[in-house]
């Protein structure tokens, strides 16, 4: 009956504190093979951020802020007033074709955004005098802040022709080939401009975390502690942002809790063997988690649940996205009558009773799981750095939209790292909402600031 399956899915979904804690010390492990030369399943890219703001940077500059679901188009002005701005934002949605159209359309669509953005707010304005600060939110090898190549498509995307190259170049020719001669002055991940934003106004902010379409952060570390850039020899003191890039962690299956839909939703991943870390944890993943185990309970033991309904709408891969479990997960009702509505209105199933509870818990399982999963990627870096306390400043939709997230990662931090009951958090992730378009700002005033020093 239907308590045995939930029963099932408890075990499947339920990671306790001694398995949380096998998953930080292999985490730590990762981390730091990422940073020697010999590499690993995390990149640990390094950004060539080097060093937090002051609060002294001044100027206006745009901001393009690719990430998974949204672009952005931003205008920042760091004012005089230390560690204040103004920001004037335009959002665009990606359309999903472009997830796996040509290159091309994407850049043109990216182009059409910014041109329709300028269009609108600067008109007759010098272009050339306002330095971009492009967020690419994928993995990117970089020797300089204004260049990045693609190293592979993540958070379900695949364009061909674009992994392997620099991706600042065709950006830059579409511009300047609609007249829009504007200067790309660095490009970073969200996670470093969620970094370098969140601490230009709270000191205390040592990561910066995405917890949205994809999964990932980023910390400062001292040249000194990255050796697989010591033949530059710079000064091992000289601090150094790391997109982490954490995501990929445990690639190789040595520890993650992969239940059987986690291996369904990689082996049908336009990257299968990538992101393993990610497609356990993030937003683009979890109703697809959903509906797998729901299929699987059909197809398992026919007749069970939806009796004598069509549920073919079931079979719709990604049809469910994150904020389907959070309805779900948010119904106030005693009787789950909002979640019967959601399903009767998206799957055009009516569930009964028992069933709406099964479902309910199944999501409360699934977003659980993500949250704690999730914490151990900062009680990683805590670890691996000695943090014992610290800020982390958090973006995404998961993290500001989905409902108990939060609390669920605080309560894993507290079980990994073992505070005492009694004891305030430590580490305290808190939200750092449009942090990266302020971060790209900010990234691009620090450049300009350095080349302009000469160094
Ligand atoms: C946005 C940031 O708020 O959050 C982006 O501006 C970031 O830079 C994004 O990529 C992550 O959230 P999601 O849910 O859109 O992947
Ligand atoms: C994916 C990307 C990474 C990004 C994260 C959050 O993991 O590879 O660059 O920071 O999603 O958007």
């Amino acid at each position: 009956d239907l308590l045995q399956h939930i029963k099932r899915f408890e075990e499947t979904f339920t990671v306790d504190t001694a398995k949380l804690k096998e998953i930080v010390k292999h985490f730590v492990k990762e981390l730091e093979k990422g940073l020697t030369v010999e590499g690993g399943n995390i990149p640990m890219n390094v950004t060539w951020v080097l060093g937090f703001p002051d609060g002294e940077e001044q100027g206006t500059f745009l901001a393009l802020d690719m990430g998974g679901t949204n672009l952005r188009v931003c205008e920042i002005t760091l004012t005089e007033k230390k560690g204040a701005f103004d920001i004037t934002q335009s959002k665009y949605k990606m359309p999903e074709e472009l997830r796996t159209g040509t290159a091309e359309e994407l850049w043109e669509y990216i182009a059409d955004c910014l041109q329709q953005f300028i269009e609108f707010h600067h008109e007759n304005e010098d272009l050339a005098k306002l330095p971009l600060g492009f967020t690419f939110s994928y993995p990117a090898t970089q020797d300089y802040i204004d260049h990045g190549v693609l190293q592979r498509w993540t958070k379900g995307f695949d364009i061909d022709g674009v992994e392997g190259q620099d991706v600042v170049p065709p950006l830059e020719a579409i511009l300047k080939k609609r007249g829009l001669p504007i200067k790309i002055a660095a490009l970073i991940n969200d996670t470093t401009g969620t970094l370098i934003a969140s601490s230009y106004t709270d000191p205390e902010m040592k990561i910066g975390c995405i917890f949205g379409t994809g999964v990932n952060a980023a910390y400062m570390e001292n040249v000194g502690s990255v050796p697989k850039i010591a033949h530059m020899n710079l000064p091992p003191d000289m601090p150094v942002a790391i997109n982490c890039e954490y995501g990929a962690f445990d690639n190789e299956r040595v520890v993650l809790p992969l239940s059987k839909f986690d291996e369904i939703i990689d082996r049908d991943s336009p990257r299968p063997g990538q992101q393993a870390f990610e497609k356990m944890t993030a937003g683009l993943y979890l109703g697809e988690i959903f509906r797998l185990a729901l299929k699987d309970l059909l197809e398992s033991h026919p007749g069970t649940i939806f009796n004598g309904q069509n549920t073919e709408k079931l079979n719709k891969p990604y049809l469910l996205d994150a904020s389907f479990l959070a309805a779900i997960e948010e119904d106030p009702y005693e009787n789950l009558s909002e979640t019967a509505d959601t399903f009767h209105s998206q799957l055009g199933i009516r569930p009964t009773q028992p069933e709406l509870e099964m479902i309910r818990r199944l999501a409360e399982l699934i977003g659980t799981r993500a949250a704690r999963l999730s914490s151990c990627g900062v009680a990683a870096i805590c670890t691996k750095k000695n943090i014992e306390s610290c800020h982390v400043g958090a973006d995404g939709s998961v993290f500001t939209k989905y409902p108990h997230f939060k609390a669920r990662g605080a309560q894993a931090l507290r079980e990994i790292l073992d505070w005492a009951p009694n004891e305030k958090d430590k580490v305290s992730i808190m939200a750092a909402e449009d942090g990266s378009g302020v971060g790209a700002a900010l990234i691009a005033a620090l450049t300009l600031k350095r080349v302009k020093a000469g160094n």
